[in-house]
């Protein structure tokens, strides 16, 4: 059996260090407006062949009071703020609706960067979420429909039955969205663009939204 706690393994998790050596980033590079900077770096991350640049890890309150966070895929980014779409019933959108707070970080790690960002949260209109719905592959309909997002189930065949009844349910028509199913949007307060530099002297920026005009100021920060 693996020993995960024996000294070559130490080794591999001590010695493995990346250096930085990218262009710096200045105040004066970044848009005065973090989303279309945001949108900038996002389009970077797909010109640069980034495994997934719309996954964002979404950090939520859960009723305990412990932070919980997953995985997303953001597929809206303007200046209403991100959006996801997931099911309503989920733990995650338990814990939104208990606390429409949410911490989410992209990692990019092949560009070295890290967007992260602080937000309130709500509910996109129905109108929105249909739109989105209706554009998803068939497959992918039908598992919204079948799945009952983070409730235990005993086994895969258990699933893999209620996505056949789901597909005869909807045999010969268009899948509808469940009322279940739709999106959040996150809508930013603050948001800080990470870029790595050599010998960890990383470049930060942090935005940070004033509530009385609705500009946006940016400071640097110590790495
Ligand atoms: C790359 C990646 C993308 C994902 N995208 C989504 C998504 O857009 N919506 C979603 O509900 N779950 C997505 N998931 C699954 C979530 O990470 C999570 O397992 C699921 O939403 C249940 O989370 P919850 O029990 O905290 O609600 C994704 C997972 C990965 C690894």
């Amino acid at each position: 059996m693996t020993d995960w706690s024996a000294p070559d393994r130490r080794a591999e998790l001590w010695g493995r260090r990346e250096q930085y050596e990218t262009e710096g980033l200045e105040v004066t590079d970044v848009d005065i407006d973090p989303v279309v900077q945001w949108n900038r770096w996002h389009q970077e991350a797909l010109d640069g062949g980034v495994a997934e640049p719309n996954a964002m890890t979404v950090a939520t309150i859960g009723a305990d009071g412990v932070p919980d966070a997953r995985i997303v895929l953001v597929r809206e980014a303007d200046a209403d703020g991100l959006v996801f779409y997931t099911n309503y019933g989920s733990v995650k959108s338990r814990q939104l609706d208990e606390a429409p707070v949410a911490a989410a970080v992209f990692s990019w790690l092949d560009l070295h960067r890290q967007v992260r960002l602080r937000a309130r949260v709500e509910r996109v209109s129905a109108a929105e979420s249909d739109a989105y719905f209706a554009s998803r592959p068939r497959g992918s309909q039908l598992g919204a429909w079948a799945s009952p997002q983070s409730e235990e189930i005993a086994d895969r065949a258990e699933l893999e039955a209620l996505v056949i009844a789901s597909d005869e349910e909807f045999a010969d028509r268009d899948v509808p969205r469940p009322a279940h199913w739709g999106g959040w949007r996150l809508v930013p307060f603050e948001w800080e663009f990470w870029q790595g530099r050599p010998s960890r002297l990383h470049d930060r920026l942090r935005y940070r939204r004033d509530d009385a005009d609705g500009t946006w100021q940016v400071v640097r920060l110590a790495p």
